[in-house]
């Protein structure tokens, strides 16, 4: 039994120095990574082929709770760890249990590996930040950031290593529930957040106790689920999978990510969790990635039903020797590797290969210095739900939130509004505002939108009527609602989708308000009293209605636990929005997928021109581009300049554009630069978001804004699967949103 104790205390002290090493943000010595390696060898040396298979084995651990919501350790997962039958438990949570499973594992175990606890922190942890389409919607990498290093502090705090977040995939279409899950539709917004992210939950050093090992998901183009319909087929060019849905992936590893979580999904006829292209080839071998890749739940198991093994054993076999290190509660390899390996299906170098990519990231952690990296009950009671947590939970909200329309400046309302009536199923709701995957949260902190309005106002009189239901065709509360909206100066109307209706297997084919929610707002705009629409959505909503016939509209999303302070701060004025779109909202459900960065086509859509791409019953543009967003003032832009019109791949493309404020209050903007390649060997987008910037400018003032892109970023992937930047002429776009047309144009030259 005590077998192991020396050389994991030598192993300890060795790398005590050296965990961090691999991280990209801390200069990597060469000795201390091979001091690493020298470590793994010993230990895999000495390790049995059955506790190998186990450090590839993870099981979900949150059995059952106590009546305080402890977790109840049972006898069944006490040997199942004492046996070295499981390298990784995941949604275990608390100091007081997760130190006595490793207490187990390190102390009872013959192998005394630790194990690494993990858990879908996705935006946030007791402390509950916007959904992460929200956040991506703040435009802002900095404030991603924050909300990821707290999500991680907390969850740290609580015993859990490792986050199967950020989830990094592209949605095109805005059917698929996950779309709230992701940074929305572009790739370059997706990369830069997905960088933030993986800054933010691994901090500077991975075996600070206060980070968490990201895991990039869904590897790969989970998102383009045909139809928009969860776990469906994906079926792409190899092209647009390596320059729309992989580059997030790429951007994620830049910035350290230690793991990878395989997709449910099938590509091209070959499932993720079997796919050695993916796994191997790309991340491996084309990205040098070293860490380790887990399946999602079960997948490995559903290579079955994808027709793309016959039995578990069979599954296994692909799953492992495509570069799947760790099944995720299917079982499989549990099952099937020791037997594999005896028919010689799968070698022992492939699962010791596998078993050194797990500790590494273990080693990585710390975990062999300190297993329970100093946690304690004390401490956890200490950091959740900090005062500063919830300070920035408020500001990273109201950053998240969205000005879609605003007639004649109804908004910001005046403090001294008067009487307003709060009507809708959302207002006085604190279920839903926690959005999707809100982890072990107290939706009890979450503050309602009456309740911010009421703080904010306590001077106006307020009224609430909830109106009808989120989904329901039930009209009783109309007549309420209709009463409060004729006795108010404004209404306040808070509609859209339950947290239960974005997410995973939560998608829908219909994307408008659900339910009877529109009659309720026809009712009420009947009374003529003039209607705030404050909508609550984990997607883009098709409110082509709502759009032409309502004076405003604020688009919220799911923000988590502040949602009342931030939107009662925006409709105050005390916060003017700076959020913008990071997916495009189409006119009605049946122009999806819509997204800014489309082909051009041989009939490029013109309205007036029957013989074009378009549809005969809709306008082809979408309802709010991708980039929208209004804020209390507005910008005008002028003098685009690009410092030199011929490039070379080596050179910078250097714009810079006068922005005016142009009205009365002191704003933000967002500075967004759109690149078009005019001709290309393969045909390109009709442009591509390429760089932005924000600005603060006092009412009147203006500015000239400068941005540069790396010629390289102009590249994109040839016929022969190499990425090349094609000598030729492009067309630079900047402005506001995805329409800009303010425009110059320049030339790239062979070297
Ligand atoms: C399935 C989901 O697809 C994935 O995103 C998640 O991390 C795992 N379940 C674990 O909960």
């Amino acid at each position: 039994m005590k077998l192991f104790r020396p050389l994991i205390l030598f192993v300890a002290g060795l790398l005590v120095l050296h965990t961090a090493v691999a991280q990209k943000r801390t200069p990597v010595r060469p000795g201390a990574v091979r001091g690493v390696e020298y470590a793994i060898d010993s230990i895999l040396a000495g390790l049995t082929l059955q506790e190998k298979i186990g450090q590839l084995v993870q099981y979900s651990g949150g059995w059952s709770t106590g009546p305080t919501g402890e977790q109840i350790i049972n006898q069944e997962q006490r040997s199942l760890i004492r046996s070295g039958g499981t390298g990784s438990l995941l949604n275990v949570t608390g100091a007081a249990a997760t130190r006595e499973l490793q207490r187990i594992a390190v102390e009872e175990s013959r192998a005394r590996i630790p194990l690494i606890f993990g858990l879908d922190v996705i935006h946030g942890f007791k402390t509950t930040f916007p959904i992460p389409l929200a956040e991506a919607a703040s435009w802002d990498p900095a404030a991603v950031e924050l909300s990821a290093r707290i999500s991680a502090t907390e969850a740290a705090s609580a015993g859990i290593h490792w986050t199967f977040a950020p989830m990094v995939d592209i949605a095109r279409d805005p059917r698929w529930g996950r779309i709230a899950e992701g940074s929305g539709e572009d790739t370059y917004l997706g990369s830069v957040m997905a960088a933030a992210r993986v800054r933010g939950c691994q901090g500077t050093r991975l075996d600070d106790p206060m980070s968490l090992v990201a895991c990039v998901k869904h590897y790969a183009a989970y998102g383009a689920a045909e139809g928009g319909r969860d776990y469906n087929t994906v079926d792409m060019s190899e092209q647009t999978l390596r320059d729309v849905y992989l580059p997030p992936f790429k951007a994620a590893l830049d910035a350290g990510a230690g793991t990878f979580m395989a997709s449910f999904n099938e590509i091209n006829g070959v499932a993720s969790s079997g796919s050695r292209f993916l796994m191997t080839k790309v991340l491996r071998e084309e990205w040098k990635f070293d860490g380790f890749v887990v399946s999602d739940w079960g997948s490995i198991g559903e290579l079955i039903p994808h027709g793309f093994a016959a039995d578990p054993g069979q599954a296994a076999e692909r799953a492992i020797n495509a570069g799947v290190d760790m099944d995720m509660e299917a079982r499989a390899y549990r099952d099937s590797l020791a037997s594999l390996v005896k028919q010689k299906r799968v070698s022992v170098a492939t699962i010791d290969e596998s078993v050194r990519r797990v500790l590494r990231i273990k080693f990585r952690l710390g975990l062999f210095s300190d297993p329970y990296r100093g946690t304690s009950v004390e401490r956890e009671n200490r950091m959740l739900r900090h005062p500063s947590h919830i300070a920035a939970a408020r500001t990273i909200a109201r950053s998240s939130i969205v000005l879609l329309k605003n007639e004649n400046s109804l908004l910001p309302l005046s403090l001294k509004a008067g009487a307003i009536a709060v009507i809708g199923p959302l207002a006085q709701n604190k279920r839903d505002p926690v959005g999707t995957w809100p982890g072990p949260t107290d939706t009890n902190n979450v503050v309602t939108v009456l309740e911010g309005i009421q703080e904010a106002a306590a001077g106006s009189l307020i009224m609430y009527a909830r109106g009808c239901g989120i989904d329901d065709a039930d009209t009783t509360g109309f007549a309420t609602a209709v009463n409060v909206a004729r006795k108010a100066d404004v209404v306040v109307m808070v509609m859209g989708e339950s947290n239960e209706m974005s997410g995973e297997a939560c998608c829908r084919s219909f994307i408008g308000l659900p339910g009877n929610q529109l009659d309720l707002v026809k009712a009420v705009q009947a009374t003529g009293t003039p209607i705030v629409l404050v909508l609550m959505n984990g997607r883009p909503l098709a409110i082509s209605w709502e759009a032409a016939n309502l004076p405003a509209i604020v688009e919220s999303w799911h923000l988590g636990h502040e949602t009342g302070h931030a939107i009662a701060d925006v409709l105050f004025g005390t916060y003017a929005p700076t959020g913008r779109l990071p997916v495009t909202f189409p006119r009605v459900t049946g122009q999806v997928p819509l997204y800014y960065n489309h082909k051009n086509t041989g009939r490029p859509f013109n309205d007036t021109s029957h013989y074009t791409s378009r549809y005969l019953d809709i306008p082809s543009t979408p309802l709010y581009p991708f980039g929208y967003g209004l804020t209390y003032t507005t910008f005008g832009y002028s003098d685009l300049v690009i410092d030199a019109a011929t490039l070379h791949p080596a050179d910078s493309l250097r714009v810079r554009v006068t922005v005016r404020n142009t009205g009365t209050r002191d704003g933000d903007e967002v500075v967004q630069v759109y690149v078009r390649d005019d001709v290309g060997t393969l045909t390109r987008p009709v442009r591509e978001l390429k760089a932005f910037k924000r600005v603060h400018l006092a009412a009147g003032a203006s500015a000239t804004v400068a941005l540069a892109i790396p010629v390289s970023d102009l590249a994109y992937t040839g016929a022969d699967m190499k990425r090349r930047v094609e000598p030729g002429t492009f067309t630079v776009f900047v402005g506001s949103n995805a329409a800009a047309d303010l425009a110059a144009h320049c030339e790239v030259v062979a070297k």
